[in-house]
């Protein structure tokens, strides 16, 4: 049976090489495709465990951390997350972003995505201030050539916890994906919801 637990600021730092080698293995798989290293993704957790309004929520089979997810004020992201939300006319000091999940797959389907959603609302509202939160996701074209046959989005998943995609809300990440010789741009696709109400 699965715990999931929320830890915040600096209670995050014993636990970054374990959840950094979560995301590298759950990352290489679609729709992110990603080529990461460990010490990259330590450094990158490391952030959070500097933010003391941060959160992560982990999931534990026993001793063993089998999944986690993030989030923290959106003001502590990287311009590339915070910019389009200025430019959209958004006071990103309103928002709470939440970062990813992960999990692996053979602990999928047993409610810990829903416990990540719950707990990370549930952070976000317990700090007072924030009125939305909001994620983004990376698009693929439909013809991909990399794209399971069996790809299930998660598109009913992340509607069903109440986020719908803000048409025209996009910024770009930058990673090498596997088989590429270096880092390119992905556009990602903001969804958003309301914390305080039902509306996105
Ligand atoms: C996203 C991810 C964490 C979801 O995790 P998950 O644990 O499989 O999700 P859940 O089991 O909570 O939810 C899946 C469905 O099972 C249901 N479910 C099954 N057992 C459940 C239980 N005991 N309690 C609550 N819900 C349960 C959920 O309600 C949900 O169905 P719904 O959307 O119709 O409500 C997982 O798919 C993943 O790691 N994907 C790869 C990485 C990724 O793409 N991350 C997202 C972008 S960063």
């Amino acid at each position: 049976m699965l715990e999931v637990a929320t830890v915040v600021g600096s209670a995050i730092l014993p636990h970054v090489s374990a959840l950094a080698r979560l995301r590298r293995i759950v990352f290489r798989d679609w729709p992110y495709l990603y080529d990461g290293d460990d010490a990259y993704e330590a450094e990158y957790l490391a952030t959070y465990a500097r933010c003391p309004q941060a959160a992560l929520a982990i999931a534990w089979n026993g001793a063993e951390a089998v999944g986690m997810s993030s989030c923290l004020p959106l003001l502590d992201e990287t311009d590339n997350v915070v910019a389009p939300f200025r430019a959209a006319g958004l006071d990103p000091a309103r928002w709470f972003y939440f970062g990813e999940s992960v999990l692996l797959r053979e602990h999928r389907g047993a409610g810990v995505g829903v416990a990540f959603f719950e707990q990370r609302e549930a952070h976000a509202r317990s700090l007072g201030g924030y009125e939305h939160a909001a994620f983004c996701a990376v698009q693929r074209p439909d013809d991909y050539p990399m794209r399971p046959a069996d790809a299930v989005p998660l598109d009913g998943f992340w509607r069903r916890r109440g986020f719908a995609p803000r048409p025209g809300l996009l910024c770009t990440m930058r990673w090498r994906d596997l088989g590429q010789g270096g880092e390119t741009d992905h556009s990602m696709q903001f969804w958003t919801k309301h914390l305080v109400g039902d509306a996105a």
